[in-house]
């Protein structure tokens, strides 16, 4: 990071690093980030986010506003104290968001919706790119929606800002050539497909409870559908009204005593095996739905996994031991979900293992589901 930060140095540094394609380079370079950033900011560090203060550290301030970093720009948790803990908006990371943009395959005279204004950065870029005109923004927390709009007004952009649902899209402004999400889904609202024009296409980051998460493009097709595959990893904060219950001890400790009550047995897989690889967690993420994961670690390497799933109250606990053959389980509730878990890594070692880009997802009007490398059959 140095003292001359600025737009210019920043499109730079995504340039060299191959992140920011030809067509993105003047936009970045025009579009100052700075313009977006509230005066405090949060940093991750040791045991969660660090306030960064305009006024008090300005130099930090700029350089990380110019640098290749997610910017936490709000955090759930009191704000006021030294360490916050749940981020609730953010400026995504530059390198991200160009990544993002160029998947999006935007060109001149097209139309965009995006879900989740957030700061209004991205909402800038596309405004600057295409032509204010074309572009609608939803952002779910009013604040957050005035405050861009405001931002976008300064900068001296004017894309629609619309204070809602981004999960509904915005259809009086429907269809749109292009729709682009910037906060975590796992189920695609069918509206964003219904507003999509046909051979259209939608970006979104993807996740489920046990992966967050890689990133989505899918076509709409002519037949109301749309289909496509998984394209890279992206890790985003979830949708409002998606986010799934974090804290997954909940689960557990609505039980009195919840080991002793639990079904004890031993399984020969090695959790390491399943949440060390990110291609099995995403699979086991696909094929075990609606199931958290939290580790709790213990002395000399040791360490347990928990799973659990809110809505049934079922919960798993698998105890890691260096150098064991054999791990001790814990079950409780109408799913045993080390026993899915299983089953899910057995088939996706049948299935020689495949790389989350192999797979993709397709979206009707009654649901969706995920495909491995060909649109048309969900995985078992
Ligand atoms: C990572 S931030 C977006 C970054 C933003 N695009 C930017 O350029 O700064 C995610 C945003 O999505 C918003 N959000 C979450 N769920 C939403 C929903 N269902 N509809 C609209 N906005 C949502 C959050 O309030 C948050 O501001």
């Amino acid at each position: 990071m140095s003292g001359e930060s600025s737009p210019t140095t920043l499109a730079q540094q995504l340039t060299e690093a191959g992140c920011l394609a030809e067509p993105w380079r003047d936009t970045f370079t025009q579009v100052d980030r700075k313009r977006f950033i509230p005066d405090r900011i949060w940093i991750h560090g040791e045991g969660g986010y660090h306030p960064v203060n305009r006024t008090t550290d300005p130099d930090r301030w700029n350089a990380l506003v110019y640098d290749d970093q997610a910017l936490v720009t709000q955090v759930e948790d009191d704000s006021d104290t030294a360490t916050a803990l749940v981020p609730s908006s953010s400026a995504s990371m530059p390198r991200v968001v160009a990544t993002m943009l160029d998947a999006l395959a935007v060109d001149d005279g097209m139309t965009v919706l995006e879900v989740g204004t957030g700061t209004g950065y991205n909402a800038a870029l596309l405004a600057a790119r295409l032509g204010d005109q074309y572009v609608v923004s939803v952002e779910m927390d009013p604040r957050l929606a005035d405050t861009a709009r405001e931002r976008l007004k300064d900068a001296g952009y004017a894309p629609t800002v619309i204070t809602g649902d981004g999960a509904e899209g915005c259809p009086a402004r429907a269809p749109y050539d292009r729709v682009i999400a910037t906060c975590a889904l796992h189920t695609v609202p069918y509206a964003l497909v219904e507003q999509t024009t046909p051979g259209g296409v939608i970006v979104l980051p993807w996740g489920t409870g046990l992966y967050n998460g890689v990133l989505l493009r899918l076509t709409a097709g002519e037949d109301g559908t749309a289909s496509g595959p998984f394209i890279g990893d992206s890790a985003f904060m979830w949708s409002r009204n998606e986010a799934p219950e974090r804290d997954v001890m909940a689960t557990v400790r609505k039980q009195d005593r919840p080991r002793a009550t639990a079904t004890t047995a031993r399984t020969s897989l090695d959790p390491r095996d399943v949440f060390g690889d990110e291609n099995a967690a995403f699979t086991a993420g696909v094929l075990v739905p609606d199931c958290r994961c939290t580790v709790g670690h213990g002395p000399d390497g040791e360490f347990t996994v928990w799973l659990a799933d809110h809505a049934t109250g079922s919960w798993t606990s698998v105890d890691y031991v260096p150098d064991a053959t054999e791990f001790d389980t814990h079950q409780h509730g109408p799913r045993r979900l080390w026993s899915e878990v299983e089953t899910a890594y057995e088939w996706w070692q049948s299935a020689c293992s495949p790389d989350r880009t192999r797979y993709g997802l397709t979206v009707t009007p009654t649901g969706q589901y995920v495909w491995l490398d060909t649109p048309g059959a969900p995985l078992p």
